[in-house]
């Protein structure tokens, strides 16, 4: 670890702060009815073009309004503004945040801002959606803080896990707590591809230098200070300063329809491996992760960036097996749906198309209903938070050879 995430890590690991599990309805006064919401972008490059393409329509339907984006890379900016009918532009998140006609903001910069933009959007008053990950790998402590903000300033936070927008969630969870499958147990989830984002991210000037128009500190942030590189710069997902891999990339969006159906909290123990074998990168293309929570389930997570021959999620409990194929991964999984398959005689198979296809639309849509009635939006900080922990704990476990375990006292992660 470079001497400036270890000390990030070190100190925000011995900070204790206090998390609750249970989801919240928020109490605040509520936008009206036919007020359009006003929406400001930070961060706008690729994923936020899809961003800027569904608040343009939900414009169309009188329920949004794009008023303001930021970047630092003043093409982009520039850019965006062009597709939401010439909106404000802001090179600092802050002044955005200054902005009354804001109400949401959309954050999709580089993982490692996500977490301070958030922070500082919700003590600027906003609702936010930021993408996910949550957070850095290694912030854990900066997404506990998020949650901990939200809270105590009323605000919501959907995390643009996009899967969590599909429908079956709360029908295999009723499932499971009815004992479908009995004590679940053992889980398998995973994400496979054939290349990578990171390789595949366009260097679109490959003469691009800081000066007014690309701000390269405000670029690194909190992160270690180095040289300008294009390659940093556009394919910042190959750098563990600005990216965790697979873990924080592609697990995220396999294990937190998993974790939802568990309803599981922090885990025990986390194991972390993985590495580096085909691609000229800093994170690895290869990565697992167990996790092992209390009393279980134990999950095992695994992906492959060199084959994209996929696999499909198992809960394997005492009493049955569930299975389900997501359409990121092979298409014949995914049109096999949702099969239950409970073990005591007499009990018949249960099996059901699997609802929906990671609409990201769906998930904007709800957290602009959320923004008038206060209810938690469909994948929350609270979920997002716990989420977070073992995917950040396996990354630490790997790059430090040691395996990490959760402190639920102090609510911190530990490394042995
Ligand atoms: N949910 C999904 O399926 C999905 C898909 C793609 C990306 N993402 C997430 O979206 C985020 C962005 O990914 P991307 O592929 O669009 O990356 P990108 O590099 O194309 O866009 C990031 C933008 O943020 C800008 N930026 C950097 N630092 C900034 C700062 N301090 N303030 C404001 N802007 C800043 C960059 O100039 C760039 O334009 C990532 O966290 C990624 O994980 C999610």
């Amino acid at each position: 670890m470079n001497k400036s995430t270890r000390r990030q890590f070190l100190q925000t690991t011995t900070l204790a702060a206090a998390t609750v599990a249970v989801p919240y309805v928020v109490a605040q006064e509520s936008k009206g009815a036919n007020d359009r919401i006003g929406i400001g972008f930070i961060g706008t490059g690729g994923r936020c073009g899809e961003h800027i393409s569904i608040i343009n329509e939900l414009k169309k339907q009188g329920i949004t309004e794009p008023v303001a984006v930021c970047d630092i890379y003043r093409p982009r900016l520039i850019a965006a503004s062009k597709r939401t009918g010439d909106s404000k532009m802001y090179d600092k998140h802050e002044e955005l945040l200054q902005d009354k006609n804001v109400d949401v903001v959309c954050i999709a910069s580089p993982d490692h801002h996500h977490a301070q933009q958030s922070i500082d959007a919700i003590n600027a008053g906003k609702d936010v959606f930021c993408e996910k990950p949550l957070t850095h790998w290694s912030q854990f402590e900066l997404a506990k803080k998020i949650e901990n903000v939200a809270k105590e300033k009323n605000k919501l936070v959907q995390v643009g896990t996009q899967h969590m927008a599909d429908d079956n969630y709360p029908k295999i969870r009723q499932l499971i707590k009815d004992g479908i499958i009995g004590k679940p147990v053992h889980v398998e989830c995973g994400y496979f591809r054939r290349g990578d984002w990171g390789e595949r991210m366009n260097i679109p000037d490959p003469n691009a230098k800081p000066g007014p128009d690309l701000n390269w500190e405000r670029f690194l942030g909190d992160a270690a200070k180095t040289d300008f590189s294009v390659s940093r710069f556009f394919q910042w997902r190959l750098y563990w300063d600005y990216a965790g891999g697979p873990a924080t990339d592609l697990l995220v969006h396999t294990y937190t329809p998993v974790f939802c159906v568990l309803g599981l909290d922090f885990p025990l123990r986390v194991l972390g491996g993985g590495g580096t074998f085909q691609y000229n990168r800093e994170v690895p293309d290869q990565c697992n992760i167990i996790a092992d929570y209390n009393n279980g389930p134990s999950v095992v997570m695994t992906n492959s960036l060199s084959n994209h021959v996929d696999k499909e999620t198992v809960i394997r409990g005492t009493d049955g097996i569930i299975k389900w194929g997501m359409l990121q991964g092979s298409r014949a999984d995914y049109d096999k749906g949702v099969r239950i398959v409970p073990f005591a005689k007499g009990k018949e198979e249960i099996k059901f198309k699997w609802a929906g296809n990671g609409d990201t639309k769906k998930l904007w849509k709800n957290l602009l209903e959320c923004v008038k009635t206060r209810q938690e939006p469909m994948c929350p900080i609270s979920l997002a938070v716990r989420v977070q922990a073992p995917l950040s704990m396996g990354i630490l476990a790997h790059r430090e050879n040691k395996v990490a375990t959760f402190n639920f006292e102090k609510q911190s992660i530990e490394l042995h």
